[in-house]
């Protein structure tokens, strides 16, 4: 890639000025973006400065730019520098960008370059007449037709030496000339016998929608395989079902009210009322502790027994509680928090 600087300055032009018809191309580019941001529209006034200047960005078009768009000079300089398609010195009435990748080379890019280097000289410089300059560039996007030059605004494919020599020809007369394929090929297609895609159904409508009507079908072929599958299951004689099929099964319960009424007993048992009235035997409120053995109190102690030289196992620490020691005689948690106090049920907590 060539280096991206400006001209020398004596090739810079004195004053450059935004004309009209640039100055209302910025107010409907600036338009498009919030108050404020207008500084995106930078890109695209470059490239209308560009235009106006004959082609490639004066300092003081770059300058013009920037105060247009109240932005600092460096900001749109740098702009101005990176993107390629901004030429920073003088171009031919004719620019031609050639391409110089792979594909070009390999379709015979090589034998373009030759005939722009014989015919309007080195690179990045403009012919005496100023009719032509050219620049290798990367690849422009029209592989398959290479090779290929891209004049000012339009491709210009399938070159050879000879149809390359009579487009510069004619553009240097003033002729008419032809964009695009230069060997009559319609747009990308192949060049010769077209022997794919050649299907009508391709072109006449008949297949839009095609990926739906198959999935349509296909689930409407499931569908009635399994009503087939269905049908198929059933046995020509059905066997009755049985009268609890698919039912949960009743059966009574062991001992409840409702049981004893329907065998005629008393619906509560006769003892049960008699505990019910004896004051004697009411609930009362008892401690977990009458309740013998409960989970041993938590201790920073290890419980994991050690064997000793006899081989018995006893506890690691000698301080470690029984089970079933009140809180208050426990020893003190390592970390000072305390066990937590025992909940006694009372007559005043129980139902709560
Ligand atoms: S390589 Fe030349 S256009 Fe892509």
């Amino acid at each position: 890639m060539a280096v991206r600087k400006l001209a020398p300055e004596d090739m810079q032009p004195e004053i450059f000025v935004l004309s009209p018809e640039t100055e209302a191309f910025a107010d409907k580019e600036v338009a498009k973006y919030p108050p404020g941001r207008q500084a995106s529209a930078v890109i695209a006034l470059l490239g209308k400065a560009q235009e106006q200047a004959g082609g490639w960005l004066p300092r003081k078009a770059i300058e013009a730019v920037a105060a247009k768009l109240d932005m600092p000079v460096i900001r749109v300089m740098e702009v101005a520098t990176f993107y390629t398609m901004f030429n920073l010195e003088p171009v031919g009435k004719y620019f031609i960008q050639f391409c110089g990748t792979t594909p070009c080379m390999l379709r015979g890019a090589g034998d373009i370059r030759k005939v722009l280097e014989s015919r309007v000289g080195e690179q990045n410089h403009v012919s005496p007449d100023g009719t032509f300059s050219w620049l290798e560039v990367e690849c422009l996007g029209a592989c398959s037709n290479a090779p290929m030059v891209q004049i000012n605004d339009d491709y210009y494919e399938d070159l050879t030496t000879e149809n390359f020599e009579k487009l510069l020809d004619d553009l240097a007369a003033g002729r008419p000339v032809k964009k695009g394929s230069q060997i009559g090929r319609n747009r990308s297609e192949p060049h010769q016998a077209v022997n794919t895609l050649q299907d009508p159904a391709l072109y006449d409508g008949s297949l839009v929608g095609a990926w739906r009507n198959r999935f349509e079908e296909q689930a409407k072929a499931a569908e009635t395989g399994e009503a087939a599958a269905a049908v198929a299951s059933v046995p020509e004689q059905a066997k009755a079902a049985k009268p609890t099929a698919g039912r949960p099964i009743e059966s009574d319960a062991a001992d409840t009210p409702a049981k004893r009424a329907k065998e005629g007993e008393t619906p509560i048992n006769p003892v049960d009322r008699k505990e019910a009235a004896d004051p004697s035997t009411a609930t009362k409120g008892k401690s977990h502790t009458e309740e013998g053995a409960r989970p041993a109190p938590q201790s920073s102690k290890s419980y994991v027994a050690s064997p000793t030289k006899d081989g018995e196992a006893v506890p690691n620490s000698p301080t470690t509680p029984e089970a079933g020691t009140p809180p208050a005689q426990a020893e003190t948690r390592r970390d000072g928090s305390e066990s937590k106090p025992d909940v006694v049920v009372t007559e005043d907590n129980k139902t709560s």
